[in-house]
């Protein structure tokens, strides 16, 4: 080894010892007779310090002035002896501060470049700058603490699974399309000309195989990809923890997830949760929350006024009752006193906010006296204002915020609006982590303007059975055996029990319009493999990347990830995606019509 320690390990017990460390310069300061040197590695930080017994000595010294060559981030490796930096000299910001290397000698062991940004330099670069130089960027503390948490997240994961007797298979990148219902990527095959492969959207359907092949318990630390729309926690390959069980019904499922989450939260972060995670009904989430995946860290709940709004004054509400809309709000508590919430905020940003959603306007009262205060205020009575300050549960100072428009702009709307609120007025810890299932999802939701039913989860989703009755005659009605766990309002697992029995299955392709013909040709292999014995089965897909996020409490899913894509699907690090030769396009029987930028 070309060190005997490392940069993050030496203490006071250490005084004394002859040691040889190395790592990258991190910073350097030359006096006129001693030089400092902040060495670093991924274990910490040590001052290697140079000293002379005087100006002159230093002068005439090689080492001197050698080290006055060196550059920030340049590899070195150091030797000399662990001295106690003395009392009231320690410097308590640093692990190792109580020490000093008193070195004798420096090595480079490999001169940098000038480096577009230093790793530890307070303002950082923009981003683009920083995943064009990923490598620099990876040496920073924050990644070097993702990267360590995402480790101890497999390392969790595995252990919890070993112990339970699930296998880790492996399954194919290069496929059959998957159906995830994103766009797929695609992989011409030079054998079969004009064939192409598809990489995985997730192991959905091979998991579900080793089932029907008797490996009853599984597990995979699964990369996927899925070509689609791009945003802070998404990305376009990403990491799945799937899993997959046999003999099993939902709460097996969950209570074995329940497990998992519980053993992350305790290794991970020290804590204890109590189990089972609450179980919330997605109706009942939609409703109170207007999102599938609320952030249960703050209350705020979404309450309908229709009752007042339907016969009021302003003709905003009452019509858009009248024509078959919701009218609906949220109560920021004590936001009507806070100088942030001016009228230009409330007209402008979180109009604007509420528009991305396709809301038409944001009405808003502040709660002074019991009654209403706004400029709309007086179109509504006095009993219609004290009416509305008692549904929502109006105080002294609370501003009260209505989205009125079709169900599904209010909710939409008003969910972003609650996630944006809770987090300006600070109504939660941001370290908290709050886990819950939301289950009984409907089967099949429709599509309007497609005029037909789509499945809301995947098409191998089997149901709740006691409402088997309804497929035919009222499928809207039908729940899921599906499921999904939110967390700091993300999607962070979802899931189900698979249809095990053809007759079902075929049910549902006919239920979505999926053809016989279609559903032999894109899922053949696997409707084959469930006529040969398949065992009642079912399973999940956590997601790594966004469960790293969360425990980092990041909010960008690039910054868990050794090697990301932008937001454009690039890596910027090695230039992908990137054209290839002529001959490669030739060999595989293809030809590039992109147009010229
Ligand atoms: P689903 O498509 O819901 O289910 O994916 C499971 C989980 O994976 C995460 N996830 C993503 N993370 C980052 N970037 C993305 N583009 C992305 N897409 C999904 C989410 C999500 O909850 N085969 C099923 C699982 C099953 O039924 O067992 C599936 O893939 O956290
Ligand atoms: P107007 O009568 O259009 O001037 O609107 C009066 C107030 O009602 C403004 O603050 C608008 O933002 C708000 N408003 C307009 N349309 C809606 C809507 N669909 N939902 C909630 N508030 C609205």
């Amino acid at each position: 080894m070309l060190r005997t320690h490392t940069c993050g390990q030496l203490r006071r017990d250490h005084e004394g010892e002859t040691v040889t460390l190395a790592g990258w310069v991190q910073n350097y300061r030359i006096h006129s007779n001693a030089v400092f040197i902040d060495l670093r590695d991924r274990y910490g930080v040590t001052q290697v310090v140079f000293r002379f017994e005087s100006d002159e000595a230093a002068a005439a010294s090689d080492l001197y002035h050698e080290a006055e060559k060196l550059r920030a981030e340049d590899v070195i490796s150091a030797t000399g002896v662990v001295t106690y930096r003395g009392e009231g000299v320690e410097n308590p910001r640093l692990a190792t501060g109580d020490i000093e290397v008193v070195a004798s000698t420096f090595d480079v062991l490999n001169q940098t470049q000038q480096v577009p940004f230093r790793p530890w330099q307070e303002e950082l670069p923009n981003e683009e700058l920083r995943l064009r130089y990923r490598f620099l960027d990876l040496r920073r503390e924050e990644l070097q603490t993702a990267m360590r948490l995402r480790h101890d997240v497999c390392r969790v994961t595995r252990d919890y699974f070993n112990e339970n007797q699930f296998l880790e298979i492996e399954t194919p990148i290069l496929g059959k399309s998957t159906p995830e219902g994103a766009r797929d990527y695609l992989v011409p095959s030079r054998v079969h000309p004009g064939s192409f492969y598809a990489l995985p959207q997730s192991p959905q359907i091979f998991k579900q195989i080793l089932m029907v092949g008797g490996f009853d318990r599984y597990y995979q630390i699964a990369r996927c990809f899925r070509d689609e729309d791009l945003r802070a926690d998404r990305q376009p390959e990403f990491t799945q923890i799937d899993v997959e069980m046999s003999f099993v019904e939902m709460d097996d499922v969950l209570g074995m997830i329940d497990g998992l989450v519980a053993r992350m939260m305790k290794e991970i972060r020290g804590e204890e949760i109590e189990l089972p995670l609450p179980r919330l009904k997605y109706a009942d989430v939609m409703e109170k929350y207007g999102t599938d995946k609320p952030d249960l860290r703050f209350d705020m709940p979404l309450v309908d006024v229709e009752e007042v709004a339907k016969d009021c004054d302003f003709n905003v509400f009452s019509g858009t009752i009248k024509s078959g809309g919701r009218v609906r709000g949220v109560n920021a508590k004590g936001a009507g006193n806070d100088e942030r919430f001016s009228r230009r905020y409330l007209d402008k940003d979180l109009k604007d906010h509420v528009a991305e959603y396709g809301a038409k306007g944001l009405a808003y009262f502040k709660v002074a006296d019991g009654k209403l205060d706004s400029s709309i205020a007086k179109r509504f009575t006095d009993d219609e204002q004290r009416r509305i300050v008692e549904l929502m549960e109006g105080e002294e100072g609370d501003l009260l915020l209505f989205v009125a428009d079709k169900p599904s702009v209010t909710s939409a709307a008003l969910a972003a609006l609650r996630n944006r609120l809770g987090k300006e007025l600070e109504l939660y810890d941001p370290n908290e982590m709050h886990t819950a299932w939301v289950v009984d999802f409907p089967l099949v939701t429709r599509n309007e303007e497609e005029d037909r039913w789509e499945a809301e989860h995947h098409m191998f989703c089997s149901i709740n059975p006691e409402d088997t009755e309804y497929v035919e005659s009222d499928p809207g009605r039908v729940r899921a055996a599906s499921y999904d766990l939110v967390c700091n309002g993300y999607e962070a697992a979802s899931g189900s029990i698979r249809i095990h029995d053809s007759k079902l299955q075929e049910q549902i392709f006919d239920l979505v319009g999926f053809s016989r013909e279609e559903a032999e040709s894109r899922f053949g292999f696997l409707l084959e493999a469930l006529r040969y014995g398949a065992p009642p089965h079912g399973g999940i897909a956590l997601g790594l990347d966004r469960w790293v996020m969360l425990f980092s409490g990041l909010d960008n899913i690039r910054d868990v990830i050794a090697f990301p894509k932008t937001q454009k699907a690039s890596d910027l690090l090695s230039g992908a995606p990137g054209e290839v030769d002529k001959l490669q396009l030739r060999e595989l029987y293809l030809e590039s019509k992109a147009p010229k930028e």
